[in-house]
């Protein structure tokens, strides 16, 4: 699963999701004439939205369509996470901004992080869109159209409290109709000075267990096999049921998914190393469809620099909770996410985050030279004051690095034999299938009769750095003993 993508996707209807629309009354048909263009940034959370912004406008009768220039409401959903992501989107805005010149009627709208804070800039000063919408203001979104069709700047980047878009279900976008994500809460209440999503998504809140488990089922019923359940920081789930006062943590509601049938695959995102517990760890041993994979993001080897980015751990803790999920799940892939440059990081520091990449040997990692984020506890505080080539640099040392533990890894893997759920055709051959293992490798081998959907058997005959080459030997059942 790719976690953060830091590159423009479209989206577009899946046709067996058309089918599954409402009857359209003859109103409601005029208005299915009107086409939705939704381009994401950022996290799979950001993208996650997306599919539930298309259930609200879906509900009131807008089609989607992938071509911008077709559409007649053209809406972008933003990140804010670092400068790259946000020029990004000024550029696309800018693209747009000349399409509505032939098509005047056209609305553009900005969703998502960057919503709040670039609200005045981007509709008053550049005059870039009609319609401004946070992260938390989904579904006062057909209320905000109707504003802007009438010729008013509409906006509402309120944060809420309480909301989790719990009762919607998603349509699915650029589905393969295998793999799913579903959000389990929203927002995030760590403190880390470097990150702005305390500021763009919110505090954090719990999403109802039923909910979730309603929407997993669902997606099963409809063939989905894998769900990976979303959240800022996973492990700090928690809900309080307002009549039996029950509470339910993230490990029995990871239980609960596990339990909807052996034949779904359920994974998770982001964990934090300061939260993750050993019920986590020991829920995920019991439970063979439970996948043995955690993102566990570090940020820094350098117990110095980690007390500076507020992460409330120390290299020696990080490293104990890595030790202790080798001991109880031995076989569990590990990734993580780093970034280079941080506010006064030495050299010394540098080193200290490459020989932690030592000791961990990740199977992945999402790697990032620090960038300034207005509004930021570190903008606030620190200066800083890494050079940028300085900061190239280490970047580069460490993404060898990575390379180096990613390959080493994969050729681990040859001679094994991994069960994959096949998610589709290669993307270089229609004559070969590819999957996942359990610790979340992509496998890649001929198709022969075997489909999207189906548990196989395959040997790993070959590797590259990124994905495996095997031949199926057979066709399995997950053991669930
Ligand atoms: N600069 C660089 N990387 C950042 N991240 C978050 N904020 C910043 C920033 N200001 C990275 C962290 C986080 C991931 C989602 O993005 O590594 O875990
Ligand atoms: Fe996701 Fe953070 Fe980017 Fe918002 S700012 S889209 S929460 S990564």
């Amino acid at each position: 699963m790719s976690r953060f993508h830091g590159r423009l996707t479209t989206v577009a209807f899946d046709e067996s999701l058309q089918g599954t629309a409402l009857e359209p009354t003859s109103h409601e048909e005029m208005q299915r004439e009107k086409k939705c263009y939704i381009e994401s940034y950022g996290c799979q959370m950001n993208f996650n939205d997306s599919e539930i912004v298309a259930a609200i406008l879906q509900e009131r009768g807008y089609g989607l369509t992938t071509d911008a220039a077709k559409a007649d409401l053209v809406l972008i959903n933003t990140c804010a996470i670092r400068e790259k992501a946000e020029l990004t989107v000024r550029k696309r805005l800018q693209e747009f901004k000349s399409l509505k010149k032939h098509k005047p009627e056209m609305l553009v709208g900005v969703l998502g992080c960057m919503a709040e804070r670039l609200r005045h800039r981007l509709l008053e000063e550049e005059k870039l869109v009609d319609l401004v919408v946070g992260p938390d203001a989904y579904r006062s979104l057909p209320a905000l159209i109707a504003e802007a069709e009438s010729g008013q700047k509409a906006v509402n980047v309120l944060l809420s409290r309480e909301e989790t878009y719990a009762d919607i279900s998603p349509v699915r976008l650029n589905s393969n109709g295998v793999t799913a994500f579903v959000s389990i809460m929203r927002g995030c209440n760590n403190m880390c000075t470097f990150c702005v999503v305390p500021f763009t998504r919110g505090r954090e809140r719990s999403r109802p267990p039923e909910s979730i488990i309603r929407e997993c089922r669902e997606l099963f019923d409809q063939g989905y096999r894998e769900v990976t359940l979303l959240g800022q920081n996973v492990d700090s789930y928690y809900w309080i049921d307002p009549q039996s006062q029950q509470a339910t943590t993230f490990a029995q509601l990871l239980e609960q998914v596990a339990r909807i049938s052996p034949w779904l695959r359920v994974r998770f995102s982001t964990s934090h190393p300061k939260d993750i517990t050993d019920e986590v760890l020991l829920t995920m041993a019991r439970y063979p469809n439970i996948c043995k994979y955690i993102h566990l993001p570090v940020q820094s080897g350098s117990t110095r620099i980690l007390q500076l980015m507020n992460r409330t751990y120390t290299r020696e803790g990080y490293l104990k909770k890595v030790q202790r999920i080798r001991e109880i799940l031995p076989d569990c892939g590990l990734s993580t996410d780093i970034i280079a440059g941080f506010c006064t990081e030495t050299e010394a520091d540098h080193q200290e985050t490459l020989s932690l990449m030592d000791i961990c040997s990740y199977d992945m990692a999402y790697m990032f030279m620090y960038s300034e984020r207005p509004g930021t506890l570190a903008a606030r505080r620190y200066t800083d004051d890494v050079p940028p080539e300085v900061k190239k640099r280490r970047l580069q040392e460490i993404v060898e690095k990575e390379r180096i533990h990613a390959l080493k890894n994969m050729q681990k893997e040859v001679g094994k034999v991994r069960t994959v759920l096949i998610e589709g055709p290669s993307k270089r051959s229609e004559q070969d299938l590819c999957g996942r293992t359990d610790q979340n490798k992509m496998v890649v081998f001929p198709k022969k009769h075997y489909r999207k959907g189906q548990y196989v058997n395959v040997r790993i005959t070959g590797c590259t750095a990124a994905t495996l080459l095997g031949e199926v030997v057979e066709a399995c059942v997950p053991d669930m003993a």
